[in-house]
């Protein structure tokens, strides 16, 4: 979704900016821009589509500035075009401004200040800002405040950065419910909403909150809350390295990120499991744990994949810790009022830590008192910050919009989780140490089936002009049927559903013929009959069948089409390998298609709006 980076400094920030943008552009865009403060004067340029346009654009026409912002634009009021992009500014056209995020009320703004004669030339709610600032500057405010009391005003959320021909030597930013960075280098400072696109420059970061502005010049910053109260900002320093945001060999980030889960697993289980004792720390929970273990109801909220990973961890949390466990998508969680004991834990799953449905859910049952606890991949992101507790997965920044090697270090800090809380119940010490085992094999088995990416290949080539498939599982696998579905829908553009294997009877059955691929995740398991019973019966409709089974399996291949063997582990760990052959299969139809993997159309890597 929509990117922010601002320079100011004593370099020629264009090329800051434009290497800023192109980090940031695994968010998913449509149109970037550049605001820039030259010694005449100030210059905008932007366009629809790519980074790489713009570049091409700037480098011809050999600006520099030591101060200026970009931003890379995702449509979501007013068509992607040139005008519709940002920077947008004001009628003078010496003030620029970028925003993330929705102004709601933007219509009530305008009209009041097209009653004053400012025009407006775009589609977008977010012009309103430059006129907005602009009719305070008139009122003979500084900048600074001109912003903050134009913020006053504004309802809805924002990450802003604003700039000014006649105060050349800052950059205003604010934050609401859309993340901003402060980056802090040597005579020279960065604005961000993602630290990926400063990280070559500094790891010296401030995190902005909601509610708070920021005045950034190249030595110093000040940061005050809306309604004017300076405030001190604690530094951070990022542990992320360049290396962990490059492509590192790989066609795709996505590519990348399948093949490095061995590694993420791992990230995600060092020093967090307690083998003899059969159990696992989790330093993130110490003080909650007690509320945790006696909470009468866990409430897994999320959305998209991770979303799923709450499905997987409903399925463990009600087996080992016996606590009713119900999972939400956090969008439809945040608006139906709903019913949240003091006793509830209510555990929000986000790998960007970002998206705003669930911020806004998490918000809503903090103020109804629950436990409120979350599973953040970006460290320092919202979600983390804004939980009581939680457990970070470690996984390292994942660039390709459809998410792999999150989802997978998902289910294995919730596996943790539920070996922590049922170990302090019911749970046998032998029964804790052999989950333990099982995890901590999971990396070996993984390297195994990334082996099966050629085989997987040449199934996508099979498949790959399909208008339709259908993903059925059982049990935990049900989950992994709905996942393997959304990575193909993701980055192929193919539809697929995924559905419980035994309600296929009750609809999609209708639908299978010859043309309708049907993926059965089927590993020996104790739904195995039942699933081998669906299996026959699409096979007598003619429908296509690819199983994934498990390499114990001799009789499955004479059942089906095409046979995906995975190592066995026990059936709660078991969706973190049969998923991976679906990301695979995913991965390489859309390649096959000549699509645009890591940023498929439409979709964004973190939704910071509604
Ligand atoms: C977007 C991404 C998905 C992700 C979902 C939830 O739709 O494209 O990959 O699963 O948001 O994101 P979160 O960061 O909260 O896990």
């Amino acid at each position: 979704m929509c990117g922010i980076v601002g320079y100011i400094g004593e370099k020629n920030s264009v090329p800051i900016l434009i290497n800023g943008l192109k980090r940031l552009e695994y968010r998913g865009y449509d149109s970037a821009g550049l605001g820039i403060l030259t010694n005449s004067h100030s210059v905008v340029i932007k366009n629809k589509g790519k980074v790489s346009l713009l570049e091409e654009r700037v480098e011809k026409s050999n600006l520099s500035g030591k101060v200026g912002i970009g931003h890379t634009r995702w449509a979501t009021h007013g068509v992607p075009n040139e005008t519709n992009a940002h920077p947008h500014y004001n009628s003078s056209k010496n003030l620029f401004v970028i925003h993330n995020g929705i102004i709601e009320n933007f219509r009530t703004l305008k009209k009041g200040l097209e009653k004053l004669g400012y025009e407006f030339q775009t589609e977008t709610d977010s012009e309103v800002l430059p006129h907005l600032i602009d009719s305070f500057l008139k009122k003979g405010y500084p900048l600074f405040k001109a912003v903050r009391l134009a913020l006053t005003e504004v309802e809805g959320t924002y990450g802003i950065a604003v700039i000014y021909e006649n105060e050349p030597d800052k950059i205003v930013a604010a934050r609401k419910g859309s993340p901003l960075v402060i980056g802090l280098g040597d005579n020279e400072n960065f604005v961000a909403s993602d630290v990926s696109a400063i990280l070559a420059h500094t790891k010296q970061v401030i995190y902005l909150e909601d509610g708070e502005l920021v005045e950034v010049y190249k030595d110093k910053f000040i940061v005050k809350t809306i309604s004017d109260a300076e405030i001190e900002k604690e530094v951070h320093e990022i542990s992320m390295t360049l290396d962990e945001i490059d492509k590192g060999g790989f066609s795709h980030f996505m590519l990348k990120e399948i093949m490095e889960q061995p590694e993420t697993i791992n990230n995600s289980m060092r020093g967090r499991i307690l083998y003899d004792k059969g159990t696992a720390i989790l330093g993130g929970l110490t003080d909650v744990l007690g509320r945790l273990v006696n909470s009468k109801r866990i409430i897994i909220t999320a959305c998209g994949t991770s979303w799923h990973a709450g499905l997987v961890g409903e399925y463990m949390f009600e087996q080992f810790c016996r606590i009713p466990t119900e999972v939400e998508y956090a969008s439809e969680f945040r608006y139906r009022n709903p019913i949240i004991n003091q006793d509830d834990a209510i555990l929000f799953i986000s790998q960007s830590g970002e998206t705003a449905d669930t911020l806004a859910a998490l918000r809503e049952a903090k103020l109804k008192g629950a436990l409120v606890l979350g599973i953040c991949n970006v460290v320092g992101s919202s979600i983390a910050r804004e939980t009581m507790a939680g457990v970070y997965t470690h996984a390292g920044p994942e660039i390709g919009v459809a998410s792999t090697k999150a989802f997978t270090s998902q289910l294995v800090v919730l596996s943790l989780i539920t070996l922590l809380v049922a170990r302090r119940k019911n749970m046998s010490q032998a029964e804790g140490i052999s989950i333990a085992e099982e995890l901590m094999a999971l990396p070996d088995k993984i390297n195994k089936i990334l082996k099966l990416n050629d085989q997987i290949e040449q199934i996508a080539s099979e498949f790959k002009d399909a208008n339709n498939f259908l993903y059925l599982g059982r049990g935990y696998n049900f989950p992994v049927a709905l996942e393997g579905a959304l990575k193909l829908k993701e980055i192929s553009y193919i539809h697929a559903e995924g559905y419980p294997a035994a309600e296929m009877k009750h609809g999609p059955i209708a639908l299978i013929d010859e043309n309708m691929p049907v993926v059965f995740i089927a590993p020996k398991d104790s739904t195995y009959d039942k699933i081998i019973s669906n299996i026959e019966e699409v096979k007598a409709r003619g429908g296509r069948i690819i199983a994934i089974a498990t390499d114990n399996d001799n009789g499955i291949d004479e059942l089906v089409d095409y046979t995906i063997k995975v190592p066995s582990t026990i059936k709660m760990l078991m969706p973190i390998l049969t998923v991976i052959p679906l990301q695979l299969l995913a991965y390489q139809i859309a390649v096959k298609k000549g699509l645009n993997v890591d940023q498929p159309r439409n979709l964004a890597k973190s939704v910071t709006v509604e």
